[in-house]
């Protein structure tokens, strides 16, 4: 065996080597009906994937060049839409099996980066180019702007189109396409870099488009991506105004999602959830870094945070899932997004699931390159769920411990995938969910995300690891937290409103600094200037910049009854700019 770096198919090799130890012919026949699934799976889950890209994936037919449809379900969910999000998540899976030898994607990874180049330009409800409409979650196929009401802005998607394309971007460097690099991938990077220093610190719609706070999840993809942002700007000699200095801003506040032994997935709102959400497996797997530590201010997958919280979430689906029903501790389970879910009554999904034997392939790996595993007190209910009388302390590779660990670890992980095999159906498609008392595939069919999910699992189980992101010189959390520089705009709302004594004029809107449309909080508004022939009412308010929002004047009289001006629903905007001035000229109606 090598030490130190051990690569990928050794590494697998020797996994398999601890677990082909004279298995009982029952658990080898169970192993090979395994691995048999996984392969035939694998052709089915990336068909799957390819079907469902524009303009002629089997089932994508008519999306523009390039475009990842969701799922091809037109209702009941309605998902024939692109989100950024779901897009580059699964792009990130085609551009790692692209670097490691599938050079058939290339031309559609072509077309995904001129795809984005232009969805980047599209102006839509959560704002334009350059006034946060990057953070919109979801367009229609054609790249035209969804205007229905959603849970808007989302601000992962920036950050993870930027990671897909840095991947992109550094094997063009390296393989002598340095100026498709520089002219062509970089601008969109740049654009999302950009987007992720500016907002990184605002709240917005986590992953499942549900609460508009702090997603751990969000946060983590924007370090990730500021990271490795900030390093090929760097090669390319390019700018990244901001991303080195924000990267260890975001590191420390995601600290503070480490409560009582699990990560709580959204903070910064009052959600009435416990916060065990697979948010945060997602998040371990999204920025696992095959050359890092365990390291815990990063969330790696093998460190005792995020084993502990693997351990935290995947057991808060034990009690409340049918099918889970009569599992014991230490054996898979089915795994949803938060056990408080009612989406199609709460289900478990197949990415959950698939996200929960991802995290630990990955561990696996950088503890067979570490040569040792370290059992602390918070990771030890996970160990010992597995290895009932594991004590803490640290084990190299030749220790009895070690052996133990690694496979008992590639069992567990092994089994996650054996639950995905129980509830896919024998054509291999993959839904959204699997009912949670019957198992039967429920919600969207041919989920893009789904299969793309079956992909990256199986390829870490394979050794086929994604590549180093640079978390080894990102790791290190400033002693006390930054928030980012405040950048606000000064919006004077001007209105000629008619009253007569003791009635008064208030704003409502649909951002914080106005009230979130409650008349109870409304922002006065000021009548000094006021005359009968110009009753003129005004207030300046400080907004961020770079926002969309909604707004009424509403008129309150002495008994504090309250009259809303008529319908629509005003707009603003604040400009990009910091410290800009922006003047409203109303009348009510
Ligand atoms: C794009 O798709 C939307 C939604 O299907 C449709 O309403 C719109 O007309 C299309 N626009 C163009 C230019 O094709
Ligand atoms: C902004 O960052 C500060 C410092 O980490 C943190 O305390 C605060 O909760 C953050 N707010 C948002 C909305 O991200
Ligand atoms: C969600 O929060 C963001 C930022 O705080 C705000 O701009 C947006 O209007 C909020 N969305 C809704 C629907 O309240
Ligand atoms: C105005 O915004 C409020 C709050 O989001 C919403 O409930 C209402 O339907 C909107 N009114 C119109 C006419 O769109």
């Amino acid at each position: 065996m090598l030490r130190g770096l051990v690569s990928g198919l050794a590494a697998v090799a020797a996994l398999q080597d601890v677990v082909a130890a004279s298995p009982p012919l029952q658990r080898r026949n169970r192993c090979t009906e395994l691995e048999d699934f996984i392969k035939k799976q694998s052709k089915v889950s990336i068909d799957g994937v390819v079907a469902n890209i524009g303009p002629d994936g089997a089932k994508a037919k008519g999306a523009f060049p390039g475009v990842v449809v969701a799922s091809p379900s037109r209702s009941d969910p309605d998902y024939w839409y692109t989100w950024s999000r779901d897009a580059a998540l699964t792009y990130k899976v085609l551009i790692e099996r692209f670097i490691h030898g599938d050079k058939s994607l290339q031309s559609r990874i072509d077309d995904y980066v001129s795809a984005q180049a232009e969805l980047q330009g599209v102006t839509n409800p959560s704002g334009g180019p350059d006034s946060g409409g990057l953070g919109e979650p979801k367009f229609n196929v054609n790249l035209t702007a969804f205007t229905g009401s959603w849970g808007r802005p989302q601000r992962d998607g920036p950050a993870l189109r930027a990671t897909a394309l840095v991947l992109y971007a550094n094997w063009l460097v390296e393989h002598g396409a340095r100026s498709q690099a520089a002219d062509k991938v970089w601008p969109v990077i740049a654009k999302d870099l950009d987007y992720t220093t500016r907002f990184w610190n605002r709240t917005g719609y986590d992953l499942w488009e549900e609460i508009n706070g702090s997603s751990f999840f969000t946060l983590s993809a924007s370090h990730r991506a500021l990271v490795e942002g900030a390093a090929l700007a760097k090669t390319l000699g390019k700018d990244c105004p901001d991303c080195a200095a924000s990267a260890p801003k975001v590191l420390c506040f995601m600290q503070s999602f480490w409560v009582d032994g699990y990560i709580d997935s959204n903070i910064n709102i009052n959600d009435g959830r416990t916060g065990k959400d697979v948010n945060s497996i997602i998040s371990s797997i999204h920025t696992f870094d095959p050359k890092a530590d365990c390291t815990d201010a990063t969330f790696q997958p093998c460190s005792a945070r995020a084993l502990a919280n693997h351990k935290a979430v995947t057991d808060s689906f034990r009690t409340i899932y049918g099918v889970n029903k009569g599992i014991p501790q230490g054996k898979a389970v089915a795994v949803g997004r938060y056990a408080e879910d009612v989406y199609y009554n709460g289900n478990p999904w197949y990415l959950a699931t698939n996200a929960a034997a991802e995290q630990l392939y990955a561990a696996l790996y950088q503890w067979k390159r570490l040569g040792s595993i370290t059992v602390t007190d918070v990771s030890q209910p996970f160990f010992k769920d597995l290895i009932p009388d594991i004590q803490t302390g640290k084990y190299g590779k030749d220790s009895k411990e070690f052996k133990s660990i690694v496979k008992a670890v590639k069992l567990y992980s092994d089994d996650f995938i054996a639950v995905g095999k129980k509830y896919t159906p024998a054509d291999g498609s993959l839904a959204e969910q699997f009912d949670r008392d019957t198992g039967t595939p429920k919600s969207a069919v041919d989920l893009t995300w789904s299969y793309a999910s079956f992909l990256s699992a199986t390829e870490r189980r394979a050794g086929v690891m994604s590549l180093s992101w640079g978390e080894g010189g990102a790791n290190a959390v400033p002693p006390v937290c930054e928030p980012a520089p405040s950048c606000d705009s000064e919006v004077t709302f001007n209105v000629k409103a008619t009253t007569v004594p003791g009635e008064n004029i208030y704003v409502v809107g649909s951002v914080t600094e106005l009230s979130n449309w409650s008349p109870a909080n409304g922002i006065p508004l000021d009548a000094s200037k006021y005359t009968p022939s110009n009753p003129l009412w005004t207030a300046t308010i400080k907004i961020p910049s770079e926002t969309t929002f909604e707004y009424k004047y509403i008129k309150k009289n002495g008994n504090g009854d309250v009259t809303w001006e008529s319908d629509p629903n005003r707009s603003g905007k604040t400009p990009k700019e910091c410290q800009a001035t922006e003047m409203l000229d109303d009348v009510w109606r």
